[in-house]
């Protein structure tokens, strides 16, 4: 019995030794480990992941740059006539971007007689000095009108047709169709402009867009078009250059109807406060009908 009892507590020293042994030597071996990665090999390794993560955005990159280039080669545009902005008149930077962009490659030929600079300074949260800078011609004042500098008549000359005023555009034509117009020009050397449309055959007005899109031909089978191919890149991606649009037909959208941004964000207010009100006449019932029932 004492024999076992001593070989018992025997084996239990022994065991509590080798754990504090081992225990100690982890610890030394965790110091000599860490104490040179805490000094040098630290800096090293977040090195070592940042150029590994930048190594994989860049191969992401060129994955979708090649993917991209791919589906050019294939060419794309034969499901254009489903084609559809998406815009949404309540994603304001959208339609400050499309403000700018408005102002910077359609308002040379296109005006916007009904509405005024100040009112699209309040609508699209756009600051006085920003409205001055961006999109102010020299010399107008923030209540006048959106007016193009190009006479009507030497419009007329020039391309044959006046470019239409767009304030309304969006509303007699859609917003689906104005988006189809700005993504199905390709080049066409029988043209005075050299670029034709698929929305509007013939159309009188040049790509005015195609630094940014680069040059896109049509291809035809049996008379009828088949597909775009994309010949010369332009300043922007296929995406990039689709978000550009989205933006330019949503601040037309905008620019149609300018209540609906308010209209809009009231008609919340006033479901919000429906609930409220219907939850309280609720209450309300309850109580003055407790002592009847
Ligand atoms: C160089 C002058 C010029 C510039 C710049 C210009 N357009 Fe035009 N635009 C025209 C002319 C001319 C027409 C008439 C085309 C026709 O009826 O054949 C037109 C027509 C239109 C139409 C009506 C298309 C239709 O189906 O009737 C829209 C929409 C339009 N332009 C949008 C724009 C937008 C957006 C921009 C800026 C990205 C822009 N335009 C820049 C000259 C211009």
């Amino acid at each position: 019995m004492l024999r076992v009892k001593s070989l018992r507590h025997g084996l239990l020293c022994c065991g509590f030794a080798t754990l504090w042994l081992t225990a100690a030597a982890g610890v030394a071996l965790a110091a000599d480990a860490s104490a040179p990665e805490a000094t040098s090999s630290a800096p090293n390794s977040v090195q070592a992941a940042m150029a590994l993560g930048a190594k994989a955005t860049q191969a992401l990159q060129d994955e979708k740059k090649k993917h991209e280039e791919e589906e050019r080669l294939k060419g794309f545009g034969a499901d254009w006539e489903s084609w559809e902005p998406g815009n949404s008149v309540a994603d304001t930077a959208s339609l400050q971007r499309g403000a700018r962009d408005y102002a910077a490659y359609c308002r040379g030929c296109h005006a916007l007689k009904y509405v005024r600079y100040s009112r699209l300074g309040d609508d699209l949260q756009i600051p006085p000095d920003e409205l001055q800078q961006y999109l102010l011609p020299a010399g107008a004042k923030s209540s006048d009108y959106v007016s193009a500098p190009m006479p009507t008549a030497d419009a007329t000359t020039w391309f044959g047709k006046a470019p239409p005023d767009l304030s309304l555009i969006t509303r007699s034509l859609g917003t689906e169709h104005v988006y189809r117009f700005l993504t199905t020009f390709y080049s066409d050397p029988t043209r005075t402009t050299g670029a034709n449309n698929l929305e509007l055959p013939s159309a009188a007005m040049p790509h005015v867009l195609s630094t940014l899109e680069g040059v896109k031909v049509a291809v035809f089978k049996d008379g009828a078009f088949d597909h775009f191919v994309q010949v010369a890149p332009g300043s922007l991606s296929h995406e990039e250059y689709l978000a550009t649009v989205r933006d330019l037909v949503n601040f037309l959208d905008y620019v149609g109807e300018p209540a609906q941004v308010h209209r809009r964000s009231l008609g919340v207010k006033v479901v919000l406060f429906l609930l409220v009100f219907t939850a309280l006449t609720y209450l309300l019932k309850r109580e003055y009908w407790k002592n009847v029932h």
